[in-house]
């Protein structure tokens, strides 16, 4: 029989709609009925997991590219939609974001429970930090953790394309974030969270960042709406206040330069390859270069009909990025 530790376990992340913990602590007690000698039930057990495992990767993979919401109308210009698979497992963190990030989604996932006390989860995020540090892949993570749908608004074109109009389109959006529970991505944010004081501010940006933080103040929907920017130092003071909380990107430490190498390239050979020299070549790389420098030596591996890495090939991979960031401000 289970241990009444392990049914514990089982309801609460149920409720909890941690599907991971779900099926570890189903595998657990199967492992359990095993070392008891009960082999058939563990084997049904096993079954089971494998099963519905299999299930939701199907429905994720069916669901991708035909999405069940998509914006109509007025919205379908201003958002586009997206059903992403990815998790924060998926992606290399330090501790501070990853923490921050996880505990997003545990106060949805329980909400019922903080309302009842008259408490809210976390659901205003600024995300900053330099380019290819997974802002926007965290908040797709951020949706594929919760299974909501993304919503992608990118200001910039929203500005230019409806140039005074840019504040009814925002209502717009913020009618849909209370309808629609999703998370919503406000990609390169800065594009309107400029100074309000900056002299080169065009009067319709400093009305659209006015009427996004009266939007965002106003707003007690049940969505995440998360902002992205590159540029925090554009950001007024002003805005910052209005988030719940704000997580700060950085560019890899050499621990997780390897960290991301190895997981990148987990599926290769990479025996004997040196590490913590490749280490040195990713200073001033970001994630998204050292990604790119790992798919690089992958493909020339594949093409050669080789499973091994090359480390020269990763070296001089990462150097190539390296040399084409100098000058870079
Ligand atoms: N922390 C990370 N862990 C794993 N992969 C990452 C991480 N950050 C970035 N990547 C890789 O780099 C790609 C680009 O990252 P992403 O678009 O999230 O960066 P960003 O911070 O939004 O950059 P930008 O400021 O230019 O928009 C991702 O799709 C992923 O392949
Ligand atoms: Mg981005």
């Amino acid at each position: 029989m289970a241990t009444a530790d392990q049914i514990k376990a089982l309801i609460k992340s149920h409720a909890e709609g941690d599907d991971a913990r779900f099926f570890a602590v189903a595998m657990q007690m199967a492992a359990h009925a095993a070392r008891q000698g009960k082999s058939r039930f563990a084997e049904e057990l096993k079954q089971l997991v494998d099963r519905a495992k299999s299930d939701q990767a199907g429905l994720r993979r069916r669901t991708k590219p035909v999405p069940m919401v998509q914006p109509r109308g007025e919205l379908s210009g201003l958002l586009s939609a997206g059903y992403p698979g990815t998790r924060l497992p998926d992606m290399v963190l330090d501790d501070v974001v990853r923490k921050k990030l996880e505990r997003v989604v545990l106060e949805h996932r329980q909400q019922e429970r903080l309302r009842a006390h008259g408490l809210a989860p976390r659901r205003k995020l600024l995300l900053i930090g330099p380019p290819g540090t997974g802002k926007t892949m965290s908040a797709a993570a951020l949706a594929g953790e919760l299974h909501f749908p993304l919503f992608t608004i990118l200001l910039h074109g929203l500005i230019t394309k409806f140039m005074g109009e840019t504040a009814a389109k925002l209502r717009l959006i913020f009618d849909a974030i209370s309808e629609t529970r999703a998370v919503y991505l406000f990609d390169e944010f800065d594009a309107v969270g400029g100074d309000r004081s900056a002299e080169n501010d065009v009067g319709e940006i400093r009305r659209v960042l006015n009427s996004f933080l009266q939007f965002l103040e106003q707003d007690d929907s049940e969505s995440l709406i998360v902002a992205a920017t590159n540029h925090p130092q554009l950001l007024d003071r002003a805005l910052w206040r209005r988030f719940d909380d704000v997580i700060r990107f950085e560019l890899p430490s050499p621990g997780r330069a390897v960290e991301t190498m190895q997981s990148r390239l987990a599926l290769f050979d990479t025996k004997s390859t040196p590490w913590e020299e490749l280490a040195k070549e990713c200073r001033s790389l970001s994630y998204a270069d050292i990604v790119g420098a790992c798919e690089h030596a992958a493909k020339l591996a594949v093409l050669d009909e080789r499973t091994r890495i090359d480390p020269e090939d990763l070296a001089s991979a990462l150097r190539e990025r390296a040399a084409s960031h100098v000058g870079r401000s």
